[in-house]
């Protein structure tokens, strides 16, 4: 066993924090307890690149109980919990991430991870595929299947598949119902107000929310910035997303203009450049940026910093760019803010994220003499299970078809 944490010392609040996070995921614990007994995972080595946080910690200790062996780095610079990765260390796991880490110790640490030669990778945001890919080409042949948690990991993995390159199975856990519809909708809705609220302590009321990106996050985000009183307006690209927009009661607008009237803006595009420089030129003195994207190019920060007379941290990761005489403010350097200037998705979102997660694991490695190289979708009883658990977790109890109901559904004659 290995480790490379901030202060190992901090383990004991990590496990109180691990215990907190724990007793929201009621879901989780089942498959755990079901992994417990079962052990599916029994003799199989798992490369993790998640966001290295109390409620990751749930998911390591619910794949150890099924039998795995683990290490596990992080997928972003910013977004370790230390005292979770220091618990983590404390219990046995293989556990490289700090919060603050350099991008020379980042990549260190994937190697580290690679090194343990994981046969299943699991990933948030496909850098440990990649590394595999690109600079361990031998490692490939033993790998079983990886599982990718985030958008921008499986639109990336979908484009390697489609140019031949991908050459191992990948399961889009994102894809899940319960991931993407909680954790985007739900989870970076709360996170990402969490994030600005705790970096910047404003006052969201009454303030113009541009939210760049109208997907399953930018829905969420525009609903709780709405919901505290902000007056909105979304940018986007898809027409039909800005139409859906429009619908729900936002203004909508091409985002140079939007520049010129919001306070607070979101990018959760997914996409570059979502804020060019030449937007952040156009932007009223005090505006506040963040980015609840994957990656840290939704804002061009490169950009911001080479415009900028004068740049000083001002808060904990919230730093003041002085450009053209205006004060523009950004909030965790660009990365997520969600989990840089706060604790990421509340555990019970994370829950559901991470009970896709195992199960997506015991799923390829159940199925691995059938799959070939491809992006998978779990099958949907898998979803309906993980959304069955949530609700037994809630103690909420739903109907069952009847008899006579399946049997009209199975049938076509029944008309007016
Ligand atoms: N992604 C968003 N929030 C997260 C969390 N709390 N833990 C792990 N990954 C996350």
């Amino acid at each position: 066993m290995a480790y490379e944490v901030k202060d190992i010392k901090l383990a004991p609040q990590g496990l109180k924090n691990i215990g907190w996070a724990e007793a929201q995921m009621g879901a989780l614990l089942e498959v755990k307890e079901r992994f417990e007994k079962e052990r599916p995972l029994s003799g199989y080595r798992i490369g993790m690149a998640l966001h290295v946080t109390k409620e990751t910690a749930v998911l390591v200790r619910t794949l150890v109980a099924g039998g795995a062996e683990v290490a596990i780095t992080s997928c972003n610079p910013l977004s370790t919990q230390d005292d979770a990765a220091a618990a983590l260390a404390s219990e046995g796991v293989n556990v490289f991430a700090y919060k603050g880490e350099s991008t020379e110790d980042y990549y260190r640490f994937l190697d580290q991870v690679i090194d343990f030669k994981p046969q299943i990778t699991i990933d948030d945001g496909m850098d440990l595929v990649t590394r595999v890919h690109t600079k361990y080409p031998q490692l490939l042949s033993d790998m079983i299947c990886g599982c990718e948690e985030t958008t921008t990991g499986v639109i990336r993995l979908r484009a390697m598949e489609e140019e031949g390159a991908l050459k191992y199975p990948i399961i889009a856990v994102n894809d899940c119902q319960t991931k993407h519809l909680m954790d985007n909708y739900y989870g970076t809705g709360q996170s990402s107000l969490d994030g600005v609220i705790r970096a910047t302590n404003l006052l969201i009321s009454g303030k113009i929310v541009v939210v760049a990106g109208y997907g399953n996050c930018g829905k969420g985000v525009a609903l709780r910035a709405k919901g505290l009183g902000a007056n909105v307006i979304v940018t986007e690209i898809d027409s039909f997303r800005a139409l859906q927009a429009k619908m729900d009661g936002y203004r909508v607008m091409k985002m140079e203009q939007a520049a010129r009237e919001g306070d607070i803006f979101i990018t959760v595009s997914g996409n570059l450049h979502a804020i060019s420089s030449e937007h952040i030129r156009l932007m009223k003195d005090g505006a506040v940026l963040a980015n609840s994207g994957h990656f840290d190019h939704e804002i061009d920060v490169a950009g911001l910093k080479q415009m900028a007379s004068d740049v000083q941290r001002i808060r904990p990761l919230f730093d003041q760019y002085i450009v053209e005489g205006k004060r523009i403010y950004l909030c965790g350097e660009g990365r997520l803010v969600n989990l840089a200037c706060a604790e990421g998705h509340p555990s019970m979102v994370m829950s559901l994220s991470f009970c896709d997660q195992s199960l997506g694991v015991e799923w390829g490695i159940h199925n691995r003499e059938a799959l070939e190289p491809k992006v998978y979708k779990l099958p949907q009883e898998i979803d309906q299970t993980v959304a069955r658990l949530q609700l037994e977790a809630m103690r909420v109890s739903i109907d069952e078809l009847t008899a006579e109901q399946k049997e009209y559904l199975s049938s076509w004659q029944t008309g007016t």
